[in-house]
Order: C-alpha cells, then sequence, then structure tokens
C-alpha cells in the first residue's frame, strides 16, 4: 500500500510516498527555518504563507522524485495536529483538495505519534511493547506503546518542552535558531577535561519518583548566568554554558526513560523528535539501555525532525480512513488524543 504523507505543523512543508509503513519512495521537506533564525524564532503568520508557496511544488516534486503515478497511490495520511493552526491548514486544505480531485481516502495523523514512526522506516522494527520519549519543540512526553493504537501516556514536561528550553536558552545566548543544534555545535567546542566546569545548573525534577519533566527553571537558571557574566558571544563562557545546558537537559531525559524502563515489562526504548537528533542523548541514553539490556531504536539524523515520511507510515499502521469531509485540523491535541 503506498500512502502520500503531508506535513505541514510548523515551519515545515513536507510530502512524503512510504510504502507499506516502512519503505521510504520519495521524501521531500521544504523549511523556512533560514527565515526565522533572523527573529530568533517562528512568527506563525510568516512560516505559513511560506508554506501556502512551497506545498504544491514540494508535493509535484515528491511524485516525480517517486517516479509514481497518482494511481499507484491508495492515501493520503495528513497531521491535523498539534501544531500551528495556520500551518496545519496549509497541509489539511492541500490534502482534502486532493483527496476529492483524485478519489483517495485520508487518514488524520496525530504529529506526535507520527514522530515515532520514524523508527518504522528503512531500518530493524522496535519490539513492542516499548517506552517511547517524544521530544521535540513543542513537546516532551514518555509513552507506554504496548501496540499500534494502544498508547498510555506516562509523563511529560510541566511546563517547557525540552527543545523549546534549548531554543529559549540560544536566544539568551544570542546563537539563534532552532536552538538545539546551534548550542549542540558551541558545546563541542568545550572540553571538560581539559577546562574546569565553572558553571553547574540544576537538572530539574531529576531525583522525583515519577515521569515528568520540567525545563522553565533551567531556562531562569541560564537567564540568570548570563546576566552574572555579561558574557560576549565568542566567550568560553557560552561554550561551557552550552555544554551544561546540554548536559542538564540530557541528564533529566536520559534518567527519566530509563526510570521507566525499569518500571514496565518492556521490549525496546525508542527516541523521537527533532531533539532526538542530539548526539549528546543518543549517547547516554545507548549507555543506559545496554545497562538496562533493551534495545534502543533513534531515527536516523534525517527522519528525527519533521518531514512527512513518518506520517505516511503512522497512517499506514493506524489507518482509519475518512473522506476529505470528515478532516479538520486541531491545533491542541496531545500525544493520546483520537484522531
Ligand atoms: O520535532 P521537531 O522538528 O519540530 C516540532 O515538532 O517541534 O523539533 C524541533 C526541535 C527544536 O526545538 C530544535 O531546537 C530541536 O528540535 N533540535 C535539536 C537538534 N536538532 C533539532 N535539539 C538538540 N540537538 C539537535 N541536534
Ligand atoms: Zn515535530
Amino acid at each position: 500500500m503506498i500512502i502520500l504523507g503531508i506535513e505541514t505543523s510548523c515551519d515545515e512543508t513536507a510530502a512524503s510516498l512510504v510504502e507499506d509503513g516502512a519503505k521510504i519512495i520519495a521524501n521531500i521537506v521544504a523549511s523556512s527555518s533560514e527565515m526565522h533564525t533572523k527573529t530568533g524564532g517562528i512568527i506563525p503568520e510568516v512560516a505559513a504563507r511560506e508554506q501556502v508557496k512551497s506545498m504544491i511544488p514540494v508535493v509535484s516534486e515528491c511524485l516525480s522524485a517517486g517516479k509514481i503515478d497518482i494511481s499507484q497511490i491508495d492515501a493520503i495520511g495528513v497531521t491535523i495536529g498539534p501544531g500551528l493552526i495556520g500551518s496545519l491548514l496549509v497541509g489539511t486544505e492541500t490534502a482534502k483538495t486532493l483527496s476529492y480531485a483524485w478519489s483517495k481516502p485520508i487518514t488524520p495523523v496525530n504529529h506526535l505519534v507520527g514522530h515515532i514512526y520514524a523508527n518504522w522506516l528503512d531500518q530493524e522494527l522496535p519490539k513492542l511493547p516499548a517506552i517511547a520519549l517524544v521530544v521535540s519543540g513543542g513537546h516532551t512526553d514518555l509513552v507506554l506503546m504496548k501496540d499500534h493504537e494502544e498508547i498510555e501516556w506516562i509523563g511529560g514536561t510541566r511546563d517547557d518542552a525540552a527543545g523549546e528550553c534549548l531554543d529559549k536558552c540560544a536566544r539568551l545566548l544570542d546563537l539563534g535558531y532552532p536552538g538545539g543544534p546551534v548550542i549542540a555545535n558551541e558545546a563541542q567546542k568545550f572540553n571538560p577535561t581539559k577546562s574546569e566546569l565553572k558553571i553547574k545548573l540544576p537538572r530539574p525534577m531529576l531525583d522525583e519518583d515519577n515521569f515528568d519533566f520540567s525545563f522553565s527553571g533551567l531556562k531562569t537558571a541560564v537567564l540568570r548566568e548570563v546576566n552574572n557574566l555579561k558574557i560576549n558571544r565568542q566567550g568560553l563562557a557560552v561554550e561551557q554554558l552550552s555544554y551544561e545546558i546540554q548536559e542538564a537537559v540530557t541528564d533529566v531525559l536520559v534518567a527519566k526513560t530509563l526510570r521507566a524502563v525499569q518500571n514496565f515489562q518492556i521490549e525496546s526504548v525508542i527516541l523521537a523528535g527533532g531533539v532526538s537528533a542530539n548526539q549528546r542523548l543518543r549517547e547516554k541514553m545507548k549507555i543506559g539501555t545496554e545497562k538496562n539490556k533493551v534495545s534502543l531504536h533513534i531515527p536516523p539524523l534525517k527522519l528525527c525532525t519533521d518531514n512527512a515520511a513518518y506520517i505516511a507510515s503512522c497512517a499506514f499502521f493506524n489507518y482509519h480512513p475518512l473522506s476529505w469531509q470528515e478532516i479538520s485540523p486541531n491545533p491542541s491535541l496531545t500525544i493520546i488524543s483520537r484522531v
């Protein structure tokens, strides 16, 4: 079965063709991320206007790249939420129009559940039940995935998401947007074996006996350090702070995931969402899961951040074909909302 995936929940405009939920035929992503670097974050109106311009070219490019005729497509899978309403409307209206014009059913996809399916594409499939850590710009959730369509929420952030924290800290350090990759890049320049780490940041909720996170206090602690140090952009302090921010965020993410591993009978740990591109998180999670003797599944780098391949895969494994009239965006879906 071939599904055309469409994803426009944030600043990406993406289309992908995936066969049987696992084989990527084509995967095209256009991003307006560079425009948001100038403003230090996404301006929703700017993102949506760019998506209106790129949507049809991205779908056309996807069809040509996949050398697929429209008659070979069985269904369309589209992100209906969560996300920015203007952006979601571009994707859902496009999917509805194509569904009507081509007479194909549509399966609505929850973007957060979609992220998890980046681990089903072109690689060894995770065994279920699994603990999935979904860490993106807007969400940080720990779920117990018993099976497809059987996801239980066990914990999540009480305030800022991990990616949001990295983005806000990068802004405080005047490093640009998106924050995760720029902080990782600065952090790499600091070598703790050669220089003394003079900055210590909190690990919020690390020792609490639950599966929840809190990252807003970390951001405030960084603001205090920035004000204290009156750092300049190139100074060692930026590298030290970036290093310690990355250590603090990843320490908590790994500790809470492993706490969940020890609490539930599971086969694997699944990482998903834009922050799962972080090398330090990957390293620490690998060590932790090896110690706990569970397999770890991490998407290839290009599938961690927003794209439509995992949307098409999720549509295949959670297939509920609807007609175009039944599809509408819902910006405030949670990871366990039924779509
Ligand atoms: O999943 P995603 O592409 O979009 C949302 O659904 O939010 O995630 C974007 C987030 C941003 O906060 C960005 O800073 C973070 O993922 N991110 C990273 C890395 N690449 C992207 N965080 C840490 N390390 C990275 N290499
Ligand atoms: Zn995402």
